[in-house]
C-alpha cells in the first residue's frame, strides 16, 4: 500500500482537532481518505471543519469506553485508526517531581494516556478491517532521559509494551507507536510562559536539529504507518535526534 492507496479509505482520528493529531486528519484527507476526528470540545470541533469541510466530526470523550463503542457503531467498518490524544500533565495541575508527584493525580494521567489508548483499540477492534492500523501516540519520554518525566515516561513505555504484544494478538490488522519528540502543540498552552520557554530551551540544547519539532512533521509518521502493509509492532521515533543525544 502506498499514501495514494488511502483513497476512499476510512479514517479515524481520536483527538484530531488539535495539535498533531489535527495535522494527521488534515494530511489523511488530503490523501483521499474519509476521514471522522473525535474529541471533546464542540468549537474545536468546528474549527476542523472549517479548516477541511470533508472531514467529519463527533464529540467524544476517550475516558468513556461505553461513547467510543458507539462512535465506532456510528463509522461502521474502519481501515486505520490514529490516536492522538493528550491530557498533558500541566493542563491536570500535576507536579511531576517524584517528591511532590500525587499518585492519585498521577493514575489520572495515566487513565489519560494509557488507558485511553487501550479502550481506543478494544472499541475500534470489532470494526477494523483484516488489511487495517492502529496508531498509538507515545513520546521519547519512553526512553529519553528527562528530569521530572519518571510517571510520563513510564505511561509512554507502557504503550509502546502493549503495542508490541497486540501486534502478535491481532495479526493480520497492524498497530504501531509514534514516539514524538517535543513538538509545538496546544499542549504547553497550559504551562506558565517563563516555565514553557524554559522547558524548550532545555529541550532544543539536547537535540541534534537544535529545534522542537513541527506538527506536521510528525504527522507524516502516522500517514507512513497507515500506509506501510509491512509494518507493525514498530515505534516511530520522530525526535530530531534526541534519542541519540
Ligand atoms: N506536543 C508534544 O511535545 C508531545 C511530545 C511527545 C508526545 N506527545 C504526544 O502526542 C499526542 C498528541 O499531543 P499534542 O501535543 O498534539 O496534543 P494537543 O495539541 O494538546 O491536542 C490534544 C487533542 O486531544 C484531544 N483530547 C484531549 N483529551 C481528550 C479526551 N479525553 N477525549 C477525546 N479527545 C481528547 C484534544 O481535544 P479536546 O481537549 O477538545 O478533547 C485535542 O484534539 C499525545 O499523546 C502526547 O502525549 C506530544
Amino acid at each position: 500500500m502506498t499514501l495514494g492507496e488511502l483513497a476512499g479509505s476510512t479514517v479515524v482520528v481520536i483527538g484530531g482537532s488539535a495539535g498533531i493529531g489535527l495535522e494527521v486528519a488534515l494530511g489523511a484527507s488530503a490523501a483521499g481518505a474519509r476521514v471522522h476526528v473525535a474529541a471533546r470540545n464542540r468549537d474545536a470541533l468546528e474549527s476542523v471543519r472549517t479548516r477541511d469541510a470533508k472531514i467529519t466530526v463527533h464529540s467524544v470523550d476517550a475516558k468513556d469506553f461505553a461513547a467510543l463503542q458507539s462512535l465506532f457503531e456510528t463509522i461502521g467498518a474502519v481501515d486505520h485508526v490514529a490516536m492522538t490524544v493528550h491530557e498533558s500533565a500541566a493542563r491536570l495541575g500535576i507536579d511531576t517531581t517524584a517528591p511532590n508527584m500525587h499518585l492519585d493525580a498521577a493514575a489520572e494521567y495515566f487513565n489519560g494516556k494509557f488507558w485511553s489508548q487501550y479502550r481506543v483499540v478494544q472499541a475500534a477492534l470489532p470494526h477494523l478491517g483484516q488489511n487495517g492500523s492502529i496508531t498509538l501516540t507515545s513520546g521519547v519520554a519512553s526512553r529519553a532521559g528527562m528530569a521530572n518525566h519518571s510517571m510520563i515516561g513510564a505511561a509512554n513505555s507502557a504503550i509502546e509494551a502493549a503495542a508490541r504484544q497486540l501486534a502478535k494478538e491481532i495479526a493480520p490488522r497492524r498497530i504501531n507507536v509514534v514516539a514524538p519528540g517535543v513538538t509545538a502543540t496546544t499542549t504547553y498552552d497550559a504551562m506558565p510562559e517563563a516555565a514553557r520557554a524554559d522547558f524548550i530551551r532545555k529541550t532544543t540544547a539536547h537535540v541534534p536539529l537544535q529545534r522542537i519539532a513541527q506538527p506536521q512533521e510528525i504527522a507524516l509518521a502516522y500517514l507512513f504507518a497507515m500506509g506501510c502493509s509491512y509494518l507493525t509492532g514498530d515505534i516511530l521515533d520522530v525526535s530530531g535526534g534526541q534519542l541519540v543525544a
